[in-house]
């Protein structure tokens, strides 16, 4: 709330972040799986003899690189870049709590890819031992980076009795971190098998090196799957009661769980059946429809795991619109915001108006009575402002994610001003109103000149009985 406001149009900040993760997360399972698969391929391509085979786990090797190094990297600071402009106060809170974790996982980082480049260019020219000990440095670097930012993630979705102050181990262990922790290593596994099952069907003509590839890779992919399973379960058991009951309640969530299960299963199935029981069935075609099943089932996963935080950013810990829920933090939570109002409590909106808006100053102070005083079209223009830092996180205005509009079409403005007032109660997915009951009126005035009419031929209203 102390920093000027990232406005995303249609899509809200918050669904970018949520798109560019997801991006991020198909690879970087891959970066982790495709690791290990590097290392007992090449290790067991080495004991055979296998010319061939390592022929093209070099050629897999540079598919590798180029896919996780340079997309990786880019997604992963694209992750940084807009979780700073999107939710500064939950990355400020992150980084606090985590300084010493994100210092950990980046020296992982920093050995992974130095094995991945030393793995690759110096194929051929290191001993046989030495590259498959590369091979497994990377690819056990790799897993401990995952393990440390999943228990920053898993973090985010139920810190469990954390409180603000209390140990980073109280933070990094909490409930979650166990269940994704599974569901993610499951997810390297399944992921990366599928890679190597698209980028082999695609690339090798030899039926014999395909058969061995196929055979090869579909123990993991099953375990893979087996353990996405019996993490997403746990994941589920350890939500926090909340986030269980925005998960039911949500109807788009219950047909993406439902989507989830079969997805998984049909994949479970296809695994089964090619590559285990009937190498030499990956044709790219079907390689590909395996591929996509899988990408579906992580992508939708993603999306739900980050949709039942709601009203949180961070558990208990930083709400959904940038504000403390308790009064650990004085002005910055609901309570102090609801006496000094949200206006004044920001750093950036305190400035906005007092440049803008002079008329609604008493001395140095925002006065809530002259707030009411100004112009409609001020008004209004305050009330926008109220919304985009209230509310935008997770409405957009007229069209796009989750819209304010469609909601209050043909609402009057005392109707939008009951959901104001009573915002956590309207719907327990949404934060507290955490402002004045003179900016209540402000963004409802907002809200009532934005509200589309009530549609054409709809059921007619019964007349409002005139009071006598
Ligand atoms: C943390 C996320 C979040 C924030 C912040 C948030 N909302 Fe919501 N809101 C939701 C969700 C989720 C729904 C349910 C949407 C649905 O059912 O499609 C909802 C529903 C609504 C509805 C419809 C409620 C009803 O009675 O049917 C309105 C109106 C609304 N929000 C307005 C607002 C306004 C105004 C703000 C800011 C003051 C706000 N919301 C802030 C998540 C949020």
């Amino acid at each position: 709330m102390h920093y000027p406001w990232w406005y995303v149009p249609y899509v809200t900040a918050p669904m970018l972040i949520a798109v560019i993760s997801v991006v991020h997360v198909l690879v970087s399972h891959y970066a982790v799986g495709g690791g290990l698969f590097l290392a007992v391929e090449t290790g067991k391509a080495y004991r055979s003899g296998d010319r061939e085979y390592l022929a093209y786990l070099k050629r897999h090797g540079r598919f590798f690189i180029l896919l996780t190094v340079v997309f990786g990297a880019i997604t992963g600071v694209g992750i940084w870049w807009t979780i700073g402009l999107a939710s500064p106060l939950a990355t400020e809170v992150l980084i606090r709590t985590f300084v010493f974790g994100w210092a950990i996982e980046w020296v992982f980082f920093f050995v992974e890819i130095t094995a991945a480049f030393v793995f690759y260019y110096y194929w051929g020219r290191l001993a046989e031992k030495t590259h498959v000990a590369i091979g497994w440095i990377y690819a056990m670097a790799a897993w401990i980076s995952l393990v440390l930012i999943t228990g920053i993630t898993a973090f985010m979705l139920n810190p469990g009795d954390w409180r603000p102050g209390d140990s980073f181990w109280k933070a990094f262990l909490n409930p979650q971190f166990i269940p994704q922790t599974i569901a993610r290593t499951g997810g390297a596994l399944l992921l990366s098998s599928l890679y190597v099952y698209l980028h082999a069907s695609l690339t090798i003509r030899d039926g014999r090196l395909r058969d061995l590839i196929e055979q090869r890779s579909a123990r993991p992919a099953l375990l893979g799957a087996a353990l996405v399973t019996a993490g997403g379960l746990s994941w589920y058991g350890f939500l926090p009661e909340l986030a269980q009951a925005v998960l039911v309640r949500a109807a788009a969530l219950n047909v993406f769980m439902g989507l989830i299960f079969a997805l998984t299963a049909a994949v479970f199935v296809l695994l089964y059946l090619g590559p285990y029981r009937n190498p030499g069935w990956l044709s790219p075609g079907f390689a590909l429809a395996l591929f996509l099943f899988g990408i579906a089932v992580f992508s939708i996963g993603e999306f739900v795991r980050e949709a039942v935080r709601k009203p949180y950013i961070i558990y208990n810990v930083v709400l959904g619109n940038q504000v403390l829920p308790g009064d650990v933090f004085g002005s910055e939570a609901v309570p102090g915001l609801q006496k000094t109002g949200y206006l004044e409590g920001g750093i950036w909106t305190r400035e906005y108006v007092k440049q803008h808006y002079p008329g609604a100053l008493d001395g140095d102070r925002i006065d809530e009575k002259r707030l009411l005083a100004l112009p409609h079209s001020d008004r209004i223009a305050l009330g926008e402002v109220l919304f985009q830092y209230h509310c935008n996180d997770c409405h957009a205005i007229h069209q796009g994610y989750s819209a304010v509009g469609p909601l209050i079409r043909g609402r009057s403005p005392a109707m939008i001003r009951a959901v104001i007032d009573d915002l956590h109660g309207a719907h327990f997915f949404m934060p507290p109103w955490a402002g004045t009951p003179e900016e209540a009126e402000l963004i409802t005035n907002y809200l009532a000149e934005i509200a589309p009419p009530r549609p054409e031929g709809m059921f007619p209203l019964p007349a409002v009985q005139e009071a006598p």
